[in-house]
């Protein structure tokens, strides 16, 4: 087990053979931005050890990707690759030092294929830059993280990203058709290719979609691109209590007889907590939760009968309020509300766990009801708010004011957890487990399960040097 995490430390003649491959600017070994290129937005709070690149690396090709894995696996020095950095589970952490590879050179939008609907980009283009251009050519890009006006496209994929579209569009990796990667030893392959249908083998390109840099490099990704609808509307519905908004959600679907492109939960110290960051009054701040439906069209008399029809139902089924928002500024004013919620918890608190657990949508009700007891018994505050047509929560349990509150989250999050197992739910839904996680995955998956993880990861990289650290707990 030992000499699986036995590495190499990183040395003048290493740096100077990575300066050699790709040149003297592509390599730094400064301190401080080695230390700014050594987390994500998981608070370094959140740990109890400190976690250091030795070398940081800015590959502007896929073939200076392959050279760098060379000289890291004849060397056996750990790979981080690394996005924008906006990631919520420690994935780019170097947890075992080494090098920290960063794709923000390789930012290129390679092509936008109008006959087969597909768009080609490097893994370090900015998320939202993708979706831009294909609304400039009347298309949409339908993978829709939070983060989107920040991270990177090669991000999103290596943690399948989810975000405000799931419900109707499927996270991040369903928009993937192919992808080039860099493996442990060099080697530069593709998997997949510009093709709706592919059941020539396993599937390679969404086994490495979501497996957080642990197998492969990124180095170019195949999206596939859908028609851009032309109007959208946004309603705010305020519910009394959390109960009363979840059960409406399936009705959505069910009696609206549409899928909108958004269902979002907010609960009500959500709203709260945002009214109170933004110093200036949000929708539905006096409601006991909100629900924000996005529904989609091209014919703008058929979205107005939608969002009747959907306004109507929301009130049957218990809605005091509902805000219609069908222009820029009121769209803003209702999403803002939204994104800010991570926002405002970290302005506010910095010793937090935030979850992203999953339950069958009708067990969101017993979700917050568990967080609300067990934090209740240790009196400690929350906030609940998230992906409601996914039953995907980003419950955020704020830690104590005292020296203990590693140890006391660590309880609050295991009772948490074993209630989320008991309801059929899950550990992450989008954040993913890299460094933050992995302790936990012993409860959600069984010892076999964890087996086959360990054994496809030695399948891609023998010598352990991708993203080593992350998932899985080796030494259980
Ligand atoms: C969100 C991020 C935290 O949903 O995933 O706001
Ligand atoms: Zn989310």
């Amino acid at each position: 087990m030992d000499s699986l995490f036995t590495y190499r430390k990183i040395d003048e003649k290493i740096i100077s053979l990575l300066r050699s491959a790709i040149g003297d600017g592509n390599v730094s070994s400064d301190d401080e931005k080695l230390i700014s290129f050594s987390h994500d937005e998981v608070p370094s709070s959140s740990y109890k050890g400190h976690y250091k690149a030795e070398a940081l690396v800015f590959p502007e090709s896929s073939n200076h990707v392959s050279e760098i894995m060379k000289i890291a696996s004849e060397n056996r020095i750990p790979v981080t690759p690394r996005g924008a950095g906006t990631g919520l589970s420690g994935g780019a952490l170097p947890a075992f030092g080494g090098i920290v590879m960063s794709f923000e050179k390789m930012n290129r939008i390679i092509e936008l294929d109008e006959k087969n609907l597909t768009v080609t980009v490097e893994p370090g283009v900015v998320t939202s830059e993708i979706s831009k251009l294909a609304a400039r050519h009347d298309l949409l890009y339908a993978g829709d993280p939070c983060s989107g006006d920040a991270s990177f496209i090669g991000g999103n994929i290596a943690e399948n990203a989810g975000g405000n579209k799931v419900i109707k569009y499927g996270a991040t990796g369903a928009q993937v058709l192919a992808l080039e990667v860099v493996l442990a030893d060099g080697t530069v392959t593709w998997f997949g290719g510009k093709r709706r249908k592919d059941v020539t083998g396993l599937d390679f390109t969404h086994l490495i979609a979501g497996s957080e840099g642990i197998l492969a490099i990124i180095t170019k990704a195949v999206l596939k691109l859908l028609p851009l609808p032309r109007h959208s509307v946004d309603l705010l519905a305020a519910f009394p209590d959390p109960e009363t908004a979840i059960a409406f959600v399936p009705q959505i679907i069910k009696k609206g007889g549409i899928i909108p492109a958004s269902i979002e939960f907010m609960d009500k110290k959500a709203l709260e907590l945002v009214e109170k960051y933004l110093n200036n009054p949000v929708p539905a701040s006096d409601a006991g939760a909100a629900l924000i439906i996005q529904l989609e069209e091209n014919d703008h008399d058929v979205l107005e009968r939608q969002y009747e029809k959907i306004g109507a139902l929301s009130k049957e089924h218990g809605a005091s309020e509902v805000y219609v928002a069908d222009t820029r500024s009121t769209k803003d004013r209702i999403w803002q509300t939204r994104k800010a919620i991570p926002e405002a918890t970290s302005f506010f608190y910095d010793r937090y766990t935030k979850e992203d657990l999953v339950v069958p949508i009708d067990r969101v009700p017993d979700l917050l009801a568990k967080i609300k007891e067990v934090c209740l018994e240790r009196n400690l505050q929350w906030v609940a708010y998230g992906h409601a047509g996914d039953g995907n929560m980003h419950c955020t349990v704020i830690g104590p004011d005292t020296e203990d509150w590693h140890e006391i989250l660590l309880i609050v999050q295991k009772k948490i957890y074993s209630a989320v197992i008991e309801m059929g739910g899950t550990l992450s839904g989008e954040h993913g487990i890299g460094f933050k996680r992995k302790g936990f995955m012993k409860l959600f998956l069984d010892k076999k399960h964890l087996e086959l993880i360990k054994s496809v990861k030695l399948a891609f990289d023998p010598g352990n040097i991708l993203n080593p650290g992350k998932i899985v707990d080796w030494n259980e």
